[in-house]
């Protein structure tokens, strides 16, 4: 039994995308292109509606998955399927894009802040074409774990202590929990040998591994840890609350062109998608 440790911390870089949304990146950076299969790692929050009021006006994504989740605050979607909604606190949307969406995510204005993440999965060269698909899920159906300890775990996908996670039959077979821990609390859990991992920070600080001398250092917010493999990872609260995502997925070791909102195999089909766009046949099905 490997126990996973740091093998590095990576702060996240301001910037802004879509039509003026301030948010905080942590992978698609100049520093840290993907993380495979993962290649994009997004936190934006802010009290300022005129940080984020712009959205994300009508755009496509072909190659990938999208996952919006909300710690607060919502956001209105409108897509190419017809699909339109609104994810809201708690809510995840898990979104596979495959041969093409257009879609919009505007945050709305509400009497609190705005704080969620979106990630991009990479989808493997047979389901690069894939039907797009959808997979909402509210706040009342993502299962919670409470352990003895008070660890409050949120499971969007994946499992904990045999609850199964609300998103379901996804080619990586990915993790994604929301972890809060109390003050001096503990969080293990296993993750598949292989697969890439990492915990994204966002209250509080943690130490990964041990406890003992196998302890790495205090790990403060917002901070994007990636974890070396094992088969588990065991997380300490310093001495305030913490809480982080822990992300874990299948690597992909394919080839991968990026441009904007595609992820593919090869630049020509990047070009594809471009002349798709163009011509109006970017929507296959
Ligand atoms: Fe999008």
């Amino acid at each position: 039994m490997i126990e996973r440790a740091t093998q590095d911390v990576v702060t996240p870089i301001p910037t802004s995308d879509g039509a003026g949304v301030l948010l905080r990146r942590s992978i698609a950076t100049r520093t840290l292109d993907h993380l495979d299969p993962f290649f994009l790692f997004d936190h934006f929050g802010s009290e300022d509606a005129g940080d984020y009021i712009a959205g994300f006006p009508m755009h496509p994504h072909r190659g990938i998955e999208t996952i919006t989740y909300m710690l607060d605050g919502s956001v209105a979607h409108k897509d190419s399927l017809g699909n339109s909604g609104v994810i809201g606190t708690g809510d995840v949307q898990w979104m596979t894009a495959g041969s093409g969406i257009l879609h919009e995510e505007m945050p709305r204005v509400g009497q609190r802040r705005l704080d969620g993440f979106q990630i991009w999965v990479n989808l493997p060269a047979r389901l690069k074409m894939t039907r797009p698909r959808y997979q909402d899920v509210a706040a009342a159906a993502i299962p919670e774990v409470t352990r003895p300890d008070g660890a409050r775990v949120r499971v969007v996908a994946g499992a904990v202590d045999g609850v199964e996670g609300a998103v379901k039959e996804i080619f990586a077979g990915p993790t994604y929990l929301d972890v809060a821990l109390p003050a001096g609390g503990a969080f293990e859990q296993p993750v598949p040998r292989g697969h890439t991992a990492l915990l994204y920070v966002f209250q509080g600080e943690v130490r990964v591994g041990g406890p003992g001398p196998g302890q790495g250092a205090a790990i403060g917010s917002p901070r994007l840890v990636v974890l070396t493999d094992g088969d588990v990872v065991r997380v300490h609260a310093g001495a305030t609350p913490a809480r982080f995502l822990l992300l874990s997925a299948q690597p992909l070791r394919e080839p991968a062109v990026r441009y904007g909102p595609f992820v593919m195999n090869t630049r020509a089909e990047i070009e594809e998608a471009l002349l798709d766009l163009r011509r109006g046949t970017f929507i296959r099905r």
